[in-house]
């Protein structure tokens, strides 16, 4: 069994899919935050992706990574972001180069498009247009994933999730949410298909009009299982009744219409 490093695994994507990939792999589960939770063959480790030491001792003797860890947050400031989701995923980069680890995941977002419209919109012909910090977090991680793709052939799988909450919310959820078990098949592609040098795909499972159709997941074997419309919430809310502010009319939702947290001291 391959030896997995999970990076976050003490969180909500982390927690659920765990399950799902320990049929498959050997664990080691590496969070701030203890994960409680481990199963049956799961090493977990309390460490810091921003300490030299903490990586280096993670990273012995594993095959592949899955890089889940970071900073999330509607209101999050640049700043909240820069340990989390900027040096920590180049830390975690150049430290699995050094292990001589060949294979990366990257757990990336929706959001890196959220700034879209939904009306007209296609993943496949607009440039990225993050919605707020983190998002743009995010599309900077997927940079660094593509500088150590191409210059130091690290085989690599981002993974742009859709909405990965246990029930769907509302319409524009309905369109780009996935189950734990889709999200654990995708994640399992990106640490063992023999195919992948650098590829982007999305982390959706089978929804109506989706926001994502991914030719590419497609081609890799992505055959997801579950049906958003099988999972609404109690208090599902269809477009109609979702307020402006909820950013019913962007692809990314909320995140596109929250004001951002200011990141420059104002002139006096
Ligand atoms: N939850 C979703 O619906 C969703 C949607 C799109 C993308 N994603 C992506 O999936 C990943 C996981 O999301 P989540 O919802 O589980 O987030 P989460 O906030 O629940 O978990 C993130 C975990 O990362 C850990 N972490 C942060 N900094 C760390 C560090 N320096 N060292 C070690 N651990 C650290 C935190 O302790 C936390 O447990 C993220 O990369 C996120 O961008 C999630």
């Amino acid at each position: 069994m391959d030896k997995i490093l999970i990076t976050g695994a003490a969180g909500r994507v982390g927690t659920a899919v765990r399950p799902f990939l320990r049929e498959r792999f050997a664990l080691r589960s590496f969070d701030l935050r203890p994960v409680t939770d481990g199963g049956p063959g799961e090493e977990v480790v309390v460490g810091d992706l921003n300490s030299a030491r903490d990586l280096a001792a993670a990273l012995e003797g594993v095959d592949a990574v899955l890089h889940l860890a970071c900073a999330i947050g509607l209101e999050l400031s640049f700043e909240e972001s820069l340990d989390a989701s900027y040096r920590a995923t180049i830390a975690l980069l150049e430290a699995t180069r050094r292990a001589g680890v060949r294979r990366f995941v990257y757990a990336s977002t929706h959001h890196v498009f959220g700034a879209h419209r939904r009306d007209g919109f296609d993943p496949h012909a607009l440039p990225l247009a993050p919605d707020a910090y983190y998002g743009l977090g995010k599309a900077f991680g997927e940079l660094a994933c593509s500088l150590y793709a191409h210059r130091f052939s690290l085989q690599t799988l981002v993974v742009r999730i859709g909405n990965a909450d246990p029930t769907v919310s509302d319409d524009r959820v309905l369109r780009l949410w996935v189950s734990a078990r889709d999200l654990a098949q995708l994640f399992a592609i990106g640490l063992s298909h023999p195919g992948i040098a650098f590829e982007v795909v999305y982390g959706v499972s089978i929804c109506p009009s989706p926001l994502f159709p991914d030719p590419v997941a497609e081609r890799l074997g992505y055959q997801p299982l579950d049906r958003a419309e099988d999972h609404l919430d109690p208090a599902f809310l269809p477009y109609d009744d979702m307020p402006a502010r909820l950013g019913r009319d962007y692809v990314g939702g909320a995140y596109a219409t929250v004001e951002l947290p200011r990141h420059l001291e104002e002139d006096a």
